[in-house]
């Protein structure tokens, strides 16, 4: 049975197509619309998504009379527009799950675990923001639930505006600031606005707007810190509330605050395993609800699952390109579903560099300060990073243990964004990384995001020409 998954009316929208459990095409709509955070899905996409098979079914990730209640009687947004309208999909039989539960499914159906703990994090669902799971034996039952407005994302989100970011979307720049503020100079009176993970001082989606103090260039990044220090304090009580209600010893762990990185290491510490959906946030939600749909578990091979370009991977031209000019930006093979660029949309550059840190942020018009991360042959992770576990979707923050030699790709903290690569993950990513090592001794390269600031991922040909046009570089392919 062919399903087809769509999430919309949120800050990501997305389309998803399964067979009887294989994941045939998992796509972002931005992508194709060009608009970033798209809330809509688009024909293009559609389009792709459906020359892989024709639905059986449609599975969509949200309760939509829910939310709109919600929206009208508790305020918040949401868009309405039906998302099958002037299709031929209007035809086909659809099931609308919970927000959270398609959060949930697309986390436990995707991990190899049958028995786990699944924790769901967001800004908010229908009315839903913090909710506990079992998954055992393919079923998936809610064990705790807490309403809007007490918000884990809400308050992360709140915060974002206050330092003058975009909330919904900017939430990583901040998450990056807080490395180079002093949290102390902010705990209290940040952590007054979230004292425990039942209570908040008040709604935090008319934002922060009590706040009695300038917000400036210099107390910006102690604000941060101590918002992100707080927020982690509030996610280990929450998550050990998890673990002592479930009794469970891995974890399942999304929504979009399954996206911080910095927090997500700590995670490590409280479970045996940890599985974290490289696609958390609401864009993951079209694969949650097929996944709702089929009822068992999916097979999770990788994230390459979006617009095709095809092609062998570039393993010489990227190593010579390294060679010549330090970085190369790669387009090849299928887009990665989620947010973050694993090789096949990426710039990768030489790490030893101290300038290239400079000379990427450049090219991608981003803050100066913002850092980059590594990808490393998983072999070699431990002894270069201080992390036991394996990171093959860059969703974990962790100590460098050798940042003078790859200063480019080592935050002022001393911590690394790290992305591991074996062979079964991404052979050509890993053939790369062989050939700088073998020519450097250094098994690591910068990786980041094919785009510019501010703007979705390059997707396909036309893209690439565009880009190529514009910036007068080429794109290795
Ligand atoms: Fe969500």
């Amino acid at each position: 049975m062919i399903i087809l998954g769509i999430n919309e009316t949120t800050h990501d929208a997305s389309v998803s197509l399964i067979n009887n459990g294989k994941i045939l095409f998992a796509g972002h709509a931005e992508r194709y619309s060009k608009k970033k955070n798209d809330w809509f899905t688009n024909r293009e996409l559609l389009k792709d998504a459906l020359q892989y098979g024709w639905p059986d079914k449609i599975a969509y990730y949200e309760k939509p009379l829910l939310k709109k209640i919600r929206i009208k009687t508790r305020g918040g947004f949401g868009g309405d527009r039906p998302w099958f309208e002037g299709t031929d999909l209007v035809e086909i039989p659809r099931k609308n799950f919970g927000h959270h539960y398609s959060h949930a499914c697309a986390g436990y159906f995707t991990s190899k675990f049958d028995n786990a703990v699944i924790v769901v994090l967001d800004a908010i669902g229908e009315f839903n923001t913090s909710t506990i799971w079992s998954g055992i034996d393919n079923k998936v039952e809610l064990k705790y639930k807490q309403n809007y407005p007490v918000s884990f994302g809400l308050f992360y989100s709140a915060f974002t505006q206050l330092i003058g970011l975009m909330p919904n979307q900017e939430e990583y720049i901040m998450m990056g600031m807080a490395g180079y503020g002093d949290k102390d100079k902010y705990y209290k009176k940040v952590n007054e606005y979230f004292p425990n993970i039942y209570k908040q001082k008040y709604n935090f989606h008319k934002g922060i707007i009590d706040w009695n103090e300038e917000v400036n260039e210099e107390n910006k990044f102690d604000i941060a810190a101590a918002v992100q220090f707080v927020y982690e304090l509030r996610l280990i009580e929450f998550m050990n509330m998890a673990k002592n209600l479930t009794n469970k010893k891995r974890l399942v762990f999304m929504g979009g605050c399954a996206l911080n990185s910095s927090a997500n290491t700590l995670l490590w510490k409280l479970f045996d395993d940890v599985w974290i959906m490289p696609n958390p946030g609401d864009a993951g939600s079209s694969l949650g609800a097929a996944a709702a749909l089929y009822g068992k578990h999916i097979d999770w091979q990788s994230p390459y699952l979006g617009y095709d370009l095809g092609g062998e991977y570039p393993v010489d031209k990227i190593i010579k390109a390294i060679q010549v000019n330090k970085i190369a930006a790669v387009a090849t093979g299928k887009a990665e579903y989620g947010p973050r660029a694993l090789g096949n949309r990426s710039i990768l550059a030489d790490p030893r560099d101290p300038n290239i840190k400079d000379k990427v942020n450049l090219i991608k018009q981003r803050e100066l300060f913002r850092p980059f991360a590594p990808v490393i042959m998983e072999e070699f992770a431990s002894e270069w990073f201080d992390m036991s576990f394996k990171s093959p979707y860059m969703q974990y923050t962790v100590k460098c243990l050798k940042p003078n030699v790859i200063p480019s790709v080592v935050h002022v903290d001393g911590t690394s964004r790290v992305q591991t690569v074996n062979r079964e993950q991404h052979l050509g990513l890993w053939n790369t990384l062989n050939k700088f090592y073998s020519l450097t001794g250094v098994p690591i390269l910068l990786n980041t995001s094919l785009n510019i600031k501010g703007q979705p991922l390059l997707n396909d040909e036309k893209d690439i020409l565009e880009w190529e046009h514009t910036y007068k570089t080429e794109i290795i392919r």
